[in-house]
């Protein structure tokens, strides 16, 4: 299920997981992800504080409002959730940015204590149908860390070829960490659904 990307906001359904637009009101879910050292150690930024979080936020529903649009910044929410709080709760992010007409670079988060549950891996599948099949992207990229054993099994069982190492890639916590960057093209994608 979804709506034209170019018309209105974005929804799309997994198996597990739907992937809706962020609002204001998602603050809790963005803490949980962006305001917790565990899992931004694997990202490319440094924790965020809860004015930071907000500020994130804001930047992401307005970037969601841009025509053209230049990213696709979703929150994943469980399709069948564990609990009352969780119902349309926002327990990860996945990120599409437009690098150009044809690329685009993917990350995805999810919360600690939602982790491996499948979320993340449906969250991406969905995405890249959602990227090959509507959007008509050529070419999707994901950089992940040299010891992010989840993040790297991932970007694996959904096929997607190791290109390299980009060499300090990121700067986090005072230091360079290096990127393993990984690329999936249409062609290779299973079954894209223009949804
Ligand atoms: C990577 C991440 C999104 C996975 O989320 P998740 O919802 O737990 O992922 P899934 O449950 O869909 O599992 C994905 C794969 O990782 C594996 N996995 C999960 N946790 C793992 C761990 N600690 N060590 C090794 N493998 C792990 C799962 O077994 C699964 O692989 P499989 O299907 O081959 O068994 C999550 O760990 C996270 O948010 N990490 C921090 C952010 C990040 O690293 N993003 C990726 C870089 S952009």
């Amino acid at each position: 299920m979804t709506t034209r990307h170019d018309e209105g906001p974005v929804a799309l359904s997994g198996h597990r997981v739907r992937l809706r637009e962020f609002t204001l009101a998602d603050l809790d879910g963005v803490r949980g992800v962006v305001g917790d050292d565990r899992v931004t150690h694997f990202l490319s930024f440094n924790t965020r504080n809860e004015e930071q979080a907000q500020e994130l936020l804001r930047t992401i529903v307005e970037r969601a409002q841009q025509r053209p649009r230049s990213e696709y910044y979703l929150a994943i929410t469980p399709l069948q959730p564990e609990s009352a709080a969780d119902v349309d709760k926002a327990v990860g992010f996945t990120r599409l940015q437009r690098t150009n007409e044809h690329s685009g670079r993917l990350v995805y988060a999810i919360a600690h204590a939602h982790q491996g549950r499948g979320y993340a891996g449906d969250a991406v599948r969905t995405l890249l149908d959602f990227a090959f099949g509507t959007l008509r992207l050529h070419r999707v990229t994901a950089a992940v860390g040299p010891d992010n054993r989840a993040g790297l099994a991932l970007v694996k069982r959904l096929g997607f070829t190791r290109e390299g190492v980009l060499r300090d890639h990121v700067r986090v916590s005072g230091g360079w960490r290096d990127s393993v960057l990984f690329s999936m093209l249409a062609p290779e994608w299973p079954s894209p659904r223009a949804v």
